[in-house]
């Protein structure tokens, strides 16, 4: 993969982001990586990502996963592997915003936003509100298009979609060798000046500058 070398090399650029309920920052190998086994540890979770089999099963491999999130996106400015938590610093879940795989082709043209939470905070509204902060700093950065993809039995992911205002594109082959549900969001147009037009993506996160200590008071 481009970018991936198995080290953090440069600086870690990812833009920190706030919602009403909720804080987005990058990952941190040392502190985070409880978290990250827990989370990526459970079938519950694991089941509609990739094949379904695969499990974070130590702290080695969670710090990997990690490093190798680090690695391949936050160096970038607008892409990103952020870990969510409440106000009140419960780790609740990851929001991933990163070029996507072509299907039987080492390109990578578009933009994916994912998103794994952790079962704990399912059905109180978290990924909605995390991945409506990401898509505003995607747009608000200049993307122009982005995409999401799910398992075709993924209800619980769609639905996230079409939360987000994501229109959807049917089943496709596009992408991961794998037929998927296929979601896409296009950019808000401007609104023209002097009018009252509809933005309803650019209010909803800040772009926070970091508040916190990253990864200083949060240990277990
Ligand atoms: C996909 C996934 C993130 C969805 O989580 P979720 O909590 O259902 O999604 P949302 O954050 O949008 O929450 C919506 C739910 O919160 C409820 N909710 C409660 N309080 C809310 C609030 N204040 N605001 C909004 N929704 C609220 C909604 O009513 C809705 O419940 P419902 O599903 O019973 O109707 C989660 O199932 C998951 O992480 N799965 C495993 C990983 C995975 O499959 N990822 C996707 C790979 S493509």
């Amino acid at each position: 993969m481009p970018g991936y070398r198995g080290v953090v090399r440069g600086s870690l650029v990812t833009v920190p982001l706030l919602t009403p309920r909720l804080q987005l920052r990058a990952y941190d190998a040392a502190a985070d990586a409880a978290f990250v086994r827990d989370l990526y540890s459970r079938e519950e979770v694991q089941r509609w990502i990739g094949d379904g089999t695969q499990r974070v099963r130590t702290l080695g491999e969670a710090r990997e996963k990690i490093r190798r999130w680090q690695g391949l996106y936050s160096q970038h400015p607008v892409h990103g592997a952020w870990l969510v938590r409440t106000h009140e610093r419960t780790r609740v879940g990851t929001v991933l915003l990163k070029p996507i795989p072509d299907s039987a082709a080492d390109t990578a043209h578009d933009i994916e936003i994912g998103w794994h939470f952790h079962p704990h905070a399912w059905g109180h509204g978290y990924a909605t509100e995390a991945a409506h902060a990401v898509l505003a700093h995607a747009f608000a950065a200049g993307l122009t298009r982005v995409v999401a993809v799910t398992h075709p039995a993924n209800e619980a992911s769609q639905a996230v979609c079409l939360r987000l205002g994501m229109t959807p594109r049917g089943l496709s082959r596009a992408y991961y060798d794998a037929e998927c549900a296929l979601f896409e969001r296009t950019a808000p147009a401007a609104a023209p000046r002097g009018t009252c037009g509809e933005a309803p993506l650019t209010g909803a996160a800040s772009s926070a500058a970091a508040t916190e200590q990253k990864g200083t008071s949060d240990h277990g």
